[in-house]
Parts: C-alpha cells; structure tokens; sequence
C-alpha cells in the first residue's frame, strides 16, 4: 500500500470528499491537505444552445453537443471559475443553492458531471464518497443526494456528515460548539458525541455576502464606480485619487443583469479580501486610526489608500445576534447590528 492509500475491501482506494458551500464546492482527495478545486456555487446557463454553439471553450462542461450535459430544450452550462469570466449573450447566472442546502438538483449534477470528467479525471465508481451537508439539512434533500450519488454516480460507498461534525474532528474534538460564519449566513452549533443537537442550532443569515453588500455600498457612497474587468478595453496611468481615464471595450456581447452584477461582486470581494481587516482587539478608534491604510485599486485603473472606517458590521454584531436568536428559530430571526468593529 502506498503512502496515503486506503484499503477498502481489499482494493488501494482514493477516497473523495466534497464539502457543498453556498459560495463554492470544494472537492478533492481524502489525506491531501487542500482541496484538488474549488468550483464557484453557481453556473452559467445559456437558455438557446443553438445560438452560442461556436463560443465553446475547454472549460465549458459540454464541449460536444451530443453529450448528455445538453439537455432537450438546448440549455447550456458553464462551471467553473474561467467559464464564468467570460462575457457571453444571454448568459444568466443561476445558483444551485439555498439557505446552504441544495436546491436546484440540475444545476448541482452538471456541477458534480463537471468535477468528475474535469477535476477528478476518474471515473465515479472508483471512488467511495465523503460529502458535507449543513446541519439543518433536511431528510428529502438526503434522500435525493443519496439516490443521485448511488444510482446516477454509482459511487461504492457514500458518507453523509454535517460540517460543523467534521469541523470538530478536523480540531480534534467529537464535543464542542462550532462556530461558522460562511457567505450566506453564520451559525453556532452544538456538536455532542459526534452528532449535532439540531434543536439548539443557532444561525443569522449575516455572512460574507452580507459584508460585500455594505463593501459595495460603501463604495458607492462614496462615488467610487466598481467597473467590472470585461468592460475595460484599455486604462491609463494616473495618481492616487484622480478621476479614472478607461475605454470601455468595444463589441461587448449583450450580457445578462446577473451575469453583471456576478461580475461587480466579484470586484467588490476582492477589495473586501484585500483591504478589510477584522480588528484583534476590542473596538478602540485611538489604536485603530495607527493601524496603516491599504492601497488598492479597481479594474478601471482608480485607486486610493483606504484607512481606518467603521463597517456596521462586525464578529461582534454576529455574536450578539445569534446570542439574541433562540435555537431553532431559523433564519428568520430579528437581525440586530452593532456600528463598530470591522474596520476599511
Ligand atoms: N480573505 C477574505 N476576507 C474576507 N472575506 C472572505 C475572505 N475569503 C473568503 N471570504 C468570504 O467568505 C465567504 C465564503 O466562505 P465559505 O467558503 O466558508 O462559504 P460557504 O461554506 O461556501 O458558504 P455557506 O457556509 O454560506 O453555505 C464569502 O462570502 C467570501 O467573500
Ligand atoms: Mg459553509
């Protein structure tokens, strides 16, 4: 047996996990320490696959158009992040995702035929299965995971865990209160024994997508125009703060509202990944006016230092909101927001 194999009837195996995100799904080989991909949580579909036949690239999950990625109406996908990047007619972008649950099963099995045929190279009947699920999944949701992954994937075997269970063994503990904040919402959850005590969950749909929301209108108030890369044709050097000198591109296809404001989130994530920064301590503007501003700049060739500026968003206001929260009371909870703490 070689380094990290697993034995599993008597055959050197490669276990494969998937861990199903709202904002990408990670996959990769079980022992490995990152994951092989991470594929954004949504996809590009082409309503008329007759109109857009000749734009096909590699990364496109249906190259041929007699694979059974096509559907009857013509529909076309694309996955991954390079897919997306692309400017295309009519591309609409559509999410596979909702309240971090599956939803949209379609979508979800182009995603899983793409992974298997583009990242894993491998056949899904070789590879027994790990996949995390939120914890509040519901038993109809499983149950149609498990018929997909067993009847269309024919996977040999197939595990089911909830991730804040596989957060707490990850750090080494079967017991513990696992906090998670991810893009559509954050949650605290009790784990006991391995197995989460569902009735106790505690979640605020207050996540990253949240603070882009607050990013991208922060920007906005401050007349900063978030200019997606696809429209920028050619820029010009100028200094710090002065009026953006850009052509837009010529010969853009008609895009989709959705497929822009898919490319101005990406924007504003980056600034968010760049500059924002969670302060270590508690809120104190005094050491925080010393911490040094960050310098970025936009896609149209704008750019500025941005120092110290409080978000109304913070790891605080979530606390206490999911603090204030009853168990169990869902998403649906009153949302309480504290004005201090994250800091541009
Ligand atoms: N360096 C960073 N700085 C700030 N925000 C970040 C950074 N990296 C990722 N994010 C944000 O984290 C979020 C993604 O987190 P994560 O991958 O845990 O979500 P997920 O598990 O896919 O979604 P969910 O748990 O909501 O279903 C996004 O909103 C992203 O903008
Ligand atoms: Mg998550």
């Amino acid at each position: 047996m070689s380094a990290g194999g697993i034995l599993y009837g008597g055959d050197e195996i490669g276990a494969l996990v998937f861990d199903v995100g709202s904002q990408s799904l990670r996959v990769g080989y079980a022992q490995e320490d990152s994951p092989k991909a991470e594929i954004p949580a949504v996809v590009g579909v082409v309503e008329d696959g007759g109109q857009t036949a000749s734009i096909d690239t590699p990364m496109d999950v249906d190259v041929k158009p007699d694979t059974n990625n096509v559907t009857a109406s013509g529909n076309k996908y694309f996955i991954d992040t390079n897919a997306l990047y692309v400017a295309r007619k009519g591309m609409e972008i559509q999410s596979y995702m909702k309240e971090g649950m599956i939803e949209d099963w379609d979508l979800f099995e182009k995603v899983l035929d793409y992974t298997y045929s583009k990242c894993i190279e491998s056949g899904s009947e070789y590879h027994p299965v790990l996949m995390s699920e939120a914890p509040w999944n519901i038993r109809s949701k499983r149950e149609k995971l498990l018929e997909l992954m067993f009847e269309k994937y024919n996977v040999p075997a197939f595990f089911l865990v909830k991730n804040a269970v596989l957060a707490a063994f990850a750090n080494g503990r079967a017991t513990g209160l696992v906090f998670d904040s991810g893009a559509t919402h954050t949650s605290a959850i009790p784990v006991h024994d391995g197995y989460v005590l569902t009735h106790a969950i505690a979640k605020s749909p207050l996540g990253g997508d949240y603070l882009t929301m607050q990013c991208k209108q922060f920007l906005q108030e401050n007349n900063i125009d978030i200019i997606p890369p696809y429209m920028v044709g050619g820029k010009e050097a100028i200094k710090d703060k002065e009026p953006p000198k850009w052509t837009r591109k010529k010969n853009l296809p008609e895009v989709t509202q959705s497929w822009h404001n898919y490319s101005v989130k990406k924007v504003v994530q980056d600034f968010q990944q760049s500059v924002l920064q969670v302060s270590e301590t508690p809120f104190d503007e005094k050491s925080i006016l010393n911490l040094p501003p960050s310098h970025y700049e936009f896609p149209n060739g704008y750019h500025q230092d941005f120092g110290c500026r409080a978000l109304p968003y913070s790891r605080g206001s979530v606390v206490q909101n999911i603090a204030n929260m009853q168990p169990g009371s869902g998403i649906s909870g009153a949302v309480t927001l504290s004005t201090r703490g994250q800091h541009v």
